[in-house]
């Protein structure tokens, strides 16, 4: 047995840095297919390792799900923008935020939303022209943006807000692109990325600060919560006191301040880290999914036949959403085409061995959902689009791990359930309503937090 995986050689200052940075899919694929099931490269300070096969995956993720955590990049930007929230945080801290978010993700609070959730389409599709280009992408990120804010915060937000929140993305996104450099320089240099970093937070948490204020003093009013009766409903944390409270996040979150469960700086970083993987993640899938519907006219008009279906009745349901059968194998396979979450990173908290290897502990591994959904090895034909992928007999054959668009395990997505109706919802609104034709150039992708497009994504909107 061999005891360092194999990987591609780099340079003597950055490794294989550059070669990441200036394109992190198409190096990460091209390892894939050299080196096999570990490979080892280099980017930066620490050694780094990408899990390539599926059984590794569910491993690392589930079985020995104890033996990982979140990785410390030694760069505390993420540490600044989302905290102790709970993507970031660890051990006590993480379990205690997650048991207080459970019940505003309860299944019968999510079906609850449906309403909501076609109110902020409906409105927004009004502004719409036939004929007119939009940039779809800013548009999906402008509803989605609504809709996590009335969802889980209870409350509304303007379109000033919303527009400084779609500004700031932008610098912050930037600073998490991969770049070689930014291990040679301290985090205090005031670089005009790092000030532009700094300046998006404060703008950030300023525009949270005022969602909060709104807020102050109905946390306990049940006509606060968008679900309505039926999310009210549902059994809060332990604590929480008995039925009838509004079990939307921020309520739920200043309840537990009332009783001294959180702190300012607790509610904030929960707060911030719903609003950035509360609705960029969704925007994405849909951003792609309208692509790809574009792209595949035989598709789209299955898609738009199921809208129809959905709408014939007035506003569509969570339980119309339901029969939506064909329009969510098209949303898993632009979820496999394009992740939106493309990578996920563990550190082992102790010495580990995973495909032969032994993994020392504190090196990064990178579990990319980019790599595995695009692998021959378990997808005929893995470039082309084929929602038929998605009939549960050919899905049955694959490893369960050879697709994670929502991670797996005790830190699987929380919000899954809701963005996957959210989806069905906002695209039973648009399909029914309108073709998508997109014209923009050939799709070109950016790693940031999350796979964006490299470019705006312009789609010209024709009513059926
Ligand atoms: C298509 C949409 C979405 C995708 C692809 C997605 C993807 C993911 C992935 C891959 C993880 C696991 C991260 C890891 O293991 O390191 C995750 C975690 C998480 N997601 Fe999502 N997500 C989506 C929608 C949402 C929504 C709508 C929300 C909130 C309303 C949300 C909130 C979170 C939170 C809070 C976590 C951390 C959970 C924990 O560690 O306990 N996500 N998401």
């Amino acid at each position: 047995m061999s005891v360092t995986p194999p990987g591609p050689i780099g340079d003597p200052v950055f490794g294989n840095g550059r070669q990441f940075a200036d394109d992190p899919f198409t190096f990460m694929r091209a390892c894939a297919d050299s080196y096999g099931d570990v490979i080892r490269f280099d980017l930066g300070p620490r050694e780094t390792y990408l899990l390539t096969n599926p059984a590794d995956v569910e491993r690392v993720l589930v079985a020995d799900a104890d033996r990982y955590r979140k990785p410390q990049f030694g760069d505390d930007a993420m540490d600044t923008l989302l905290g102790d929230g709970l993507l970031m945080s660890e051990g006590d801290t993480w379990q205690r935020q997650r048991k207080l978010a459970n019940p505003s993700f309860h299944n019968r609070r999510i079906a609850a939303l449906d309403g909501t959730m076609v109110d902020h389409t409906r409105s927004q599709l009004a502004d719409w022209d036939d004929g007119e280009v939009v940039d779809i992408q800013l548009e999906v990120a402008r509803l989605t943006v609504k809709i996590i804010v009335s969802a889980m915060f209870g409350a509304d937000i303007t379109d000033e807000e919303v527009k400084t929140v779609q500004e700031k993305l932008e610098p912050l996104g930037a600073r998490f692109e991969p770049d070689p450099r930014r291990f040679l320089i301290p985090n205090w240099v005031p670089t005009r990325e790092n000030r532009e970093f700094d300046a998006a937070i404060d703008t950030l948490e300023s525009v949270i600060d005022g969602i909060v204020d709104r807020r102050r003093g109905t946390e306990r009013d049940p006509s606060v919560d968008p679900a309505g009766p039926d999310g009210v409903a549902v059994r809060g944390p332990a604590g929480d006191g008995d039925g009838d409270l509004p079990m939307d996040l921020l309520s739920v979150l200043l309840r537990a301040r009332d009783r001294g469960e959180q702190t300012d700086e607790n509610l904030r970083d929960e707060l911030v880290t719903m609003l950035l993987a509360g609705h960029d993640t969704t925007a994405l899938t849909l951003t792609y999914t309208f692509y790809l519907l574009s792209n595949h006219p035989e598709a789209r008009e299955r898609v738009a036949s199921e809208a129809e279906a959905a709408v014939a009745g007035g506003a569509p349901t969570a339980a119309d959403a339901r029969e939506m059968k064909f329009t969510e194998r098209v949303l898993n396979e632009a979820m496999r085409l394009y992740p939106p979450v493309y990578t996920l990173f563990r550190e082992p908290k102790l010495d580990v061995k995973l495909g032969g290897y032994r993994i020392p502990e504190g090196s990064a591994l990178m579990l990319s959902q980019w790599v595995v959904h695009r692998s021959p090895r378990w997808y005929d034909n893995p470039e082309a689009f084929d929602p038929s992928r998605w009939a549960p007999e050919r899905r049955s054959q694959r490893p369960r791990f050879a697709y994670f668009p929502f991670g797996g395990g005790p830190r699987h997505c929380i919000g899954k359930a809701f963005s996957l109706l959210e989806a069905k919802l906002i695209l039973a609104e648009v399909c029914s309503r309108y073709d998508l034709d997109y014209e923009g150039p050939d799709l070109s992708l950016r790693g940031s937090l999350t796979m964006h497009p490299n470019h705006p994504v312009p789609m010209r909107i024709r009513e059926r």
